[in-house]
């Protein structure tokens, strides 16, 4: 039986903002569910093997923060032993998550040479028995897995019913396999495919297609002509926090350098001794970025050290330019 939670909920199609490592920290999701309204936030992914010992877990718990206003708000985890997904999956609950998200998606080299993320896509076994684990730890939460087409080609009718036939609530598919990492366009072509297995072999799976949409228009389109569920949208956010909202804003230069000044101050406060300072500038490449003398604000942004940098080099340049 699915256990489908507050997935069974959402009006379709929904749109999810995915899971980014050192991007979607708790500062900028709650930026984001403060400029506009994703259907569902994932956190960036943290190790369940990591967060079962008393001192990794001291130093990964900020991954697991979360705030009232991101609801509903899923942890997205990786990792390989069974065992450990399940002690995590109980303090996901305790802590009040509305879901929990396994990786077998994550295609970076130390990831996979662990076993765990995309490697999972062979180890087909394994992974229904991290399913089987977290569903036993998950409580009230809902079950949800992330993943790919395939590893080093496409076989998603040979991985898929594995997922499928582990009753989770929900399944993202990145539509690209492991060795295209995000470098093809994602194979679009392949979701109505995904979504026929779907309801041959579980209906009651949500599913939702994954991979270079950038407006909502654009997903709305495709989930429309594709039959999916919903729709996760990654990088498409970066810079631009009110991505998630069905009107079309046209937000000037002063409002979305604004953003990132509030963005960095909360970043500031809620990371200080936890998250180098240096992972902002990411944010800063895409904020600065299409407007009249961006390139010349990004160069100082680059070098500010701090929030209070970085409140009066916009000061500056808002004054000088507009
Ligand atoms: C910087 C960065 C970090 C990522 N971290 C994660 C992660 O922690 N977990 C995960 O499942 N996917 C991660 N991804 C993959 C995204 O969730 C998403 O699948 C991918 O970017 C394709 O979607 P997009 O074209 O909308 O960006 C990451 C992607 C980027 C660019």
């Amino acid at each position: 039986m699915v256990k489908k939670g507050f997935w069974g909920q959402l009006d379709k199609p929904f749109f999810a903002l995915a899971p980014m490592y050192d991007v979607t920290d708790a500062a900028f999701r709650r930026i984001i569910a403060k400029y506009s309204t994703p259907d569902v936030i994932f956190t960036e992914f943290v190790s369940v093997d990591g967060l079962v010992h008393p001192e990794g877990r001291e130093k990964l718990m900020h991954h697991l923060w979360f705030d009232e206003s991101e609801r509903p708000v899923v942890a997205q985890v990786f990792g390989i032993n069974p065992a450990n997904f399940e002690k995590v999956a109980q303090l996901c609950n305790k802590l009040g998550f509305d879901g929990i998200d396994i990786n077998m998606g994550c295609p970076e080299k130390n990831i996979v040479k662990q076993g765990t993320g995309a490697a999972l896509i062979q180890e087909p076994t394994l992974a229904r028995d991290i399913i089987a684990a977290t569903l036993a730890g998950a409580g009230d939460m809902s079950v949800s897995v992330k993943t790919r087409i395939g590893f080093n080609k496409e076989e998603i009718d040979i991985w898929l019913p594995h997922i499928l036939e582990s009753n989770v609530a929900h399944v993202t598919v990145h539509l690209r396999t492991r060795k295209e990492m995000s470098k093809v366009p994602a194979h679009w072509d392949l979701m109505s495919h995904i979504v026929s297995m779907r309801d041959d072999i579980q209906k009651d799976t949500l599913i939702s297609g994954n991979g270079d949409v950038t407006t909502i228009a654009q997903g709305k389109k495709l989930a429309q002509e594709t039959g999916c569920d919903g729709i996760m949208i990654g990088r498409g956010v970066f810079g631009n926090p009110r991505l998630f909202t069905d009107d079309v804003v046209d937000v000037s230069v002063e409002e979305r350098l604004r953003v990132m000044v509030e963005h960095t101050q909360l970043f500031s406060e809620l990371f200080t001794d936890v998250k180098n300072f240096a992972i902002m500038k990411k944010h800063y490449k895409a904020y600065a970025n299409g407007f009249e003398n961006a390139s010349a604000l990004r160069v100082q942004l680059m070098e500010a050290e701090s929030a209070e940098n970085v409140a009066h080099i916009v000061d500056k340049f808002l004054q000088t330019n507009y």
